[in-house]
């Protein structure tokens, strides 16, 4: 059972092969558009979508040609219909769907939360259902119940800014190129954490809810304090930053355990890829006997393996559609069904 996925929510254009039968990723490849958007300091959309047509197709010879898969041997193709950027969202789902009505085979529209969700089934340690997934992305901060394929129950969410995009900010203030996060952890690294206080958001009262505005709004007054803004500084305060995001989702989802007696715990999306957070994460799981799983560090930011892999998940379930291009730029997990 091969299942074709491709990727185009935002700025990667993601492709991968997936065999359903022998739960095994057969191929895979991505094309980052960062270079063409770090001069506007964010993604612009229309220039994400154009990217995506230049590079999708040959993105698909070539993982075909990797796996030496002809296209009339694929099963199904997988795409991410969103939520997303709507011009690079139909990118994906009009070759896709073009695709399968040349070959005579169903589709499989992917919930690109989904794809995150279910990152982890792609390593040889799997989480088995339940568990909790933490969420955090460019657009998402989350605490997930993951109860089976298709079957989410949301925990908690950020009222404001998701984690990644807090980093981005934050990033972007101490004069950091798009995306700010993996760099704003690299700076960190030579930064003394302790050296500023900063606030720990919405730990103070119960519940699974996030808010992240206010940290970065902190750390702006905190910038414009400094005069003039040394290099150290900066780096004391990427630390000191970092740390206080990571202690909030370290927090959270301590709570979130507790809450549901789950002892399983998946960190997905961009942001699973900060190593002090996977750090904090594997010491608190270890702490309470429980186990922490991670994709690899590919697999937690966009990538078409993830959408290969819950397209096959669902294919199995016998979950497919007939052609039909679709994409949601806005599209609540609540609202996903099986
Ligand atoms: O999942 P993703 O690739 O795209 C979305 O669906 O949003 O996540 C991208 C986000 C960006 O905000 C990026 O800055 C952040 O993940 N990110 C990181 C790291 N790597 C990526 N944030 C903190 N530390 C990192 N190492
Ligand atoms: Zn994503």
């Amino acid at each position: 059972m091969l299942v074709l996925g491709i990727e185009t929510s935002c700025d990667e254009t993601g492709v991968a092969l997936y065999d359903g039968t022998h739960a095994r990723l057969l191929a895979h490849s991505l094309h980052s558009q960062i270079a063409r958007h770090a001069p506007y300091g964010g993604v612009v959309p229309e220039l994400a979508s154009r990217d995506h047509i230049r590079y999708l197709i040959p993105l698909i010879e070539h993982v075909l040609a990797q796996a030496q898969v002809q296209t009339q041997q694929l099963d199904a193709i997988a795409y991410t219909k969103g939520p997303g950027l709507i011009g690079a969202l139909l990118v994906g789902s009009s070759v896709a769907n073009g695709l399968a009505l040349g070959l005579s085979c169903p589709t499989v529209p992917v919930h690109h939360l989904e794809g995150h969700l279910l990152a982890p089934l792609l390593e040889d340690t799997q989480p088995s259902f339940p568990f909790l997934a933490l969420l955090v992305s460019g657009g998402h901060s989350m605490l997930v119940k993951v109860l089976s394929i298709g079957h989410y129950e949301m925990l908690g969410d950020t009222l404001d800014d998701a984690a990644g995009e807090a980093f981005d900010k934050t990033a972007k203030l101490l004069g950091l190129a798009y995306p700010g996060g993996p760099r704003l952890e690299k700076l960190a690294a030579q930064g003394q954490a302790d050296r500023f206080t900063f606030p720990r958001p919405m730990c103070d009262r119960p519940g699974l809810t996030m808010s992240f505005s206010g940290l970065k709004t902190h750390t702006r007054n905190l910038i414009s304090q400094q005069a003039p803004l040394l290099e150290t500084t900066k780096a004391d305060i990427a630390a000191g930053f970092q740390d206080a995001m990571v202690d909030v989702l370290t927090r959270k989802v301590h709570r979130a355990l507790k809450q549901t007696g789950l002892k399983q715990c998946v960190v997905a999306g961009g942001v699973g890829a900060n190593q002090l957070l996977r750090h904090r994460l594997q010491e608190l799981l270890s702490n309470i006997g429980g186990q922490l799983y991670t994709p690899k560090l590919e697999f937690c930011t966009d990538n078409g393996a993830m959408i290969a892999l819950a397209g096959a998940l669902r294919l199995k379930l016998g979950i497919t559609q007939a052609p039909e291009i679709q994409a949601r730029a806005q599209w609540p997990l609540h609202e996903l069904s099986l």
